[in-house]
């Protein structure tokens, strides 16, 4: 019997919106996006091209909110019966994403934080009074063709768990397990969003500086860099309480340069759409938790300076693309 999942909502209509949106339609269920991508509510089609190639399309509920457009009401009685929100936005947008929807969410909706980098539970689980929180990373590659038309392009594990709150009900933790191919619940989820942010460290910097394809970094020049970047979060997170084995993420990140050989990183693809990048989510949340435990992370340090510097030739200027959600 199909699922009637009006009860879940996608916060953001980007590649990995959207493809959770197309996944959780084939597993009959329906979600709704909310984004301020657009205004008012409508239904949307929406193309989606798998990793076959083969092309599907289907009817989205949109409901659409400008900066200056509020209707508050209208948008509470639209998400009345939302018992799931999954935040599928950037992680410096998270904070603004929530904070735009929280009042009108009922008290008993979860929230899933779906992003690249760390830190932006920490704003959110101050904001919430009665929600709970869970977070997700997800290695699935997914590109924006059209501003309604994704693709998949890789597959990857997806690893979700509990932040803090109520815990996600059961039945749409396996409505969401049983939709995300090759995905899992992880009560230890911190261990996971660790070992991703070890990969996003040591891949999206040093693509972006060197303008190259992820498999451009299984280059022996590269491996001493690599391996500091990695020992300096290995440490860190280690002072944060996490204890992770060093050679077990050094094999993963070499893994996803592997898979993702022929792939422009997420941070090289917002250089060169001069975006505002991830990386104070990224190396900079390495660097502000070794801060916090008296830890020096030079390499880190290093190059978030260099993005920094890259992201002030455009960001400055008022060039920025910055993607609304
Ligand atoms: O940010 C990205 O690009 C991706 O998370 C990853 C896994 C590094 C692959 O490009």
């Amino acid at each position: 019997m199909p699922i009637n999942a009006n009860n879940i909502a996608i916060l953001g209509a980007g590649a990995i919106g959207q493809l959770i949106y197309h996944q959780l339609e084939a597993a009959d269920a329906k979600a709704i996006f909310i984004t301020k991508g657009v205004s008012g509510t409508h239904q949307q089609n929406l193309t989606f091209t798998n990793l076959a190639k083969k092309v599907s399309c289907s009817l989205a509920t949109v409901i659409g909110f400008t900066q200056q457009e509020y209707h508050p009401k209208n948008l509470q009685h639209q998400l009345q019966n939302i018992e799931l929100v999954i935040v599928c936005v950037k992680a410096y947008q998270v904070n603004d994403a929530v904070s735009s929807v929280i009042k009108y969410l009922p008290k008993h909706c979860h929230i899933l934080l779906l992003h690249n980098g760390m830190g932006p539970h920490l704003q959110v689980q101050k904001k919430l009074l009665t929600q709970g929180l869970s977070v997700g990373t997800t290695s699935q590659g997914a590109l924006k063709l059209a501003p309604w038309h994704v693709q998949q392009t890789g597959t990857g594990d997806s690893h979700l768990g509990p932040a803090s709150g109520i815990p996600l009900v059961k039945n749409l933790k396996l409505l969401l397990l049983n939709a995300i191919p090759q995905s899992l619940w992880c009560d230890t989820i911190l261990t996971y969003l660790w070992q991703k942010l070890a990969i996003n460290a040591a891949i999206n910097p040093l693509t972006t500086i060197d303008k190259c394809r992820n498999g451009a970094l299984a280059d022996p020049s590269y491996t001493l860099l690599i391996n500091k970047i990695i020992t300096e979060l290995v440490n860190v997170a280690q002072a944060d309480g996490v204890v992770l084995d060093k050679l077990v993420i050094t094999n993963k990140v070499y893994e996803v340069i592997t898979h993702t050989a022929s792939n422009y990183s997420s941070m090289h693809q917002d250089v060169t759409h001069k975006r505002q990048t991830e990386i104070d989510y990224i190396n900079g949340y390495i660097i502000s938790r070794a801060k916090k435990h008296h830890l020096s992370c030079q390499i880190n340090e290093q190059l978030l300076h260099q993005i920094k510097t890259i992201e002030s030739q455009y960001l400055t200027i008022g060039l920025s693309d910055n993607p609304t959600y």
